[in-house]
């Protein structure tokens, strides 16, 4: 462990603040605990009201000189996070691994999700086009150009640790934002590390206040934070219900907000799929990350001409997943992040045998030290209520379907709508899924799985979703505010619409 942090240049675990400069932060302490063993990692002190406030001031003062910033030398500046993070890629992975329980290779996938991130708002730093208009008048122009917006909110949450913050701090960044990150309590020493990383940059720029860092509870920073007038955009990955009152909270004083939230991702197996193919995703989907991400496969509809076989293939296959240490090479099936989301998959697989469901493989706690549990197959009926929740852990529920209709029907009914997948070779069900017919999700997919997006489309969803998009594609314009303007290089002052008004 002091190994891995020692590699990443955190000599010490400092203050749960930081602007560049940590803050001796005195709130109660926070310990990082291992999933995997239940042991205490390390401990810090997280930041109080006050603290919040020192934060929330210097990223402000940081604004009105990172604006300044012409876009692409912000650009070079991420760059230059992108090559440290490379430079770490090894040790940071590492720690995601033993503080968020997931396992080493996509520990380090997290880690290149952000040195990708850095790369793709390198280039777009140098492309923040804002569209010329024709003026209906005469001798005038008609443009639109993008500024930066303010001090940025990014809430991120465990599954995730860092890989998300970069999404949005990387993008952010080159928009000339400054931030402030409140990261999971669940994963406070990744949040460190990587702040540490940013810190040693921007000193080498003469830069601070940009990349900032606040390490505390919900009452304590959330609050301020959502509610804080000066910070024009909160971006939050979490659960619907704590997303329901982000967004409220903004809303109420005209803030933005980017919302991520849950998701309950379907992937629909017809007869005439590769099935080799659905078979892989299917399992990566729903057993990856232990059925911890945003994107994790929950529901599957299979088609009934090939659901017997399909199913009696992946319940063998679920047989051979290796649950373990996350660090193990060979393992394919971490722990959860805690006892009580243990808890949580128990409440739902007993809901869901009362309504009608039935195990067909796991189902249970595995008896070791740390949050680990079985990957689990739910045979069940279409409609099975449980099924409408998202429930963060492995649990997959398969139902059968007899036609498209029927699964496409089932498939939007729930209140999620992230990311969806087909299985197919008919280019007529591929379309009809990928159709304004098809898939209500942010995400659709033709036979690829629901989970393991990447960087350069716009992530999010619809419905209880959220509606936030992050990442690549445009989504870079909710971290600006758009500005129109229309210049008479004329003589006359003709009004628009042809309307008179001369005294
Ligand atoms: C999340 O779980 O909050 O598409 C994000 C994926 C990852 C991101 C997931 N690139 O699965």
């Amino acid at each position: 462990m002091s190994a891995i942090l020692e590699a990443l240049g955190v000599r010490e675990v400092p203050g749960g603040a930081c602007t560049g400069s940590w803050i001796a932060t005195s709130g109660p302490e926070l310990a990082s605990v291992n999933p995997s063993t239940g042991e205490t990692i390390a401990t810090l002190r997280q930041a109080v009201a006050a603290d919040y406030e020192r934060v929330a001031v210097a990223a402000q003062e940081a604004f009105l000189t990172w604006r300044m910033l012409p876009a692409p030398k912000r650009g070079e500046i991420v760059r230059q996070i992108g090559d440290e993070l490379r430079r770490h890629k090894d040790p940071l992975g590492r720690l995601v691994s033993l503080e968020a329980g997931k396992i080493l290779s996509e520990g380090l996938g997290e880690v290149q999700e952000m040195i990708d991130i850095c790369d793709f708002a390198v280039g777009l730093s140098r492309q923040l086009y804002g569209l010329s208009m024709h003026s209906e008048r005469p001798r005038h122009r008609m443009y639109e150009q993008w500024h930066p917006l303010g001090p940025v909110g990014i809430i991120t949450a465990f599954n995730f640790p860092v890989a998300v913050w970069a999404w949005n701090a990387a993008i952010a960044a080159v928009c000339g934002d400054t931030m402030i990150w409140k990261p999971s309590s669940y994963t406070p020493l990744t949040a460190v590390a990587v702040q540490h990383l940013c810190n040693r940059v921007m000193r080498a720029n003469g830069v601070e206040g940009v990349f900032n860092l606040v390490i505390g509870s919900g009452r304590e920073v959330g609050e301020r934070l959502l509610h804080d007038t000066r910070i024009p955009l909160v971006s939050a990955t979490a659960s619907c219900a704590v997303g329901k009152r982000v967004g409220h909270a903004v809303s109420e004083r005209f803030g933005r907000a980017i919302l991520e939230l849950g998701g309950n991702n379907g992937v629909i197996v017809m007869q005439d799929a590769d099935l080799e193919l659905a078979l892989r995703a299917v399992l990566f989907g729903a057993v990856g990350t232990a059925g911890q991400r945003c994107t994790t496969t929950r529901r599957l509809f299979l088609h009934k001409p090939i659901a017997a076989k399909f199913l009696d293939r992946l319940v063998k296959s679920y047989g051979k997943i290796r649950v373990g240490d996350p660090l193990d090479p060979e393992t394919l099936m971490g722990p959860l992040i805690d006892p009580s989301a243990v808890d949580e998959m128990m409440a739902a697989l007993a809901r869901a045998k009362a309504e009608g469901g039935k195990v067909l493989t796991g189902g249970g706690r595995i008896d070791r030290p740390g949050n680990y549990v079985e990957p689990t197959i739910v045979q069940a009926p279409l409609g099975l209520p449980v099924a409408r929740d998202e429930t963060f852990a492995p649990i997959l529920y398969v139902f059968e379907f007899s036609d498209l209709d029927e699964a496409l029907h089932y498939h939007n009914d729930v209140p999620q709508g992230l990311s969806s997948a087909m299985f197919t070779d008919s280019v007529r069900s591929a379309e009809t899924f990928l159709s304004v017919l098809g898939s209500d999700c942010g995400i659709a997919n033709i036979n690829i799985g629901t989970s393991g997006a990447e960087i350069g489309g716009a992530f999010g969803g619809e419905k209880d979703t959220g509606g936030g998009r992050e990442a690549g594609s445009d989504s870079w314009k909710v971290y600006m505010r758009r500005q129109t303007s229309t210049i008479n290089w004329g003589t006359e002052l003709p009004l628009a619409q042809g309307v008179k008004f001369e005294v």
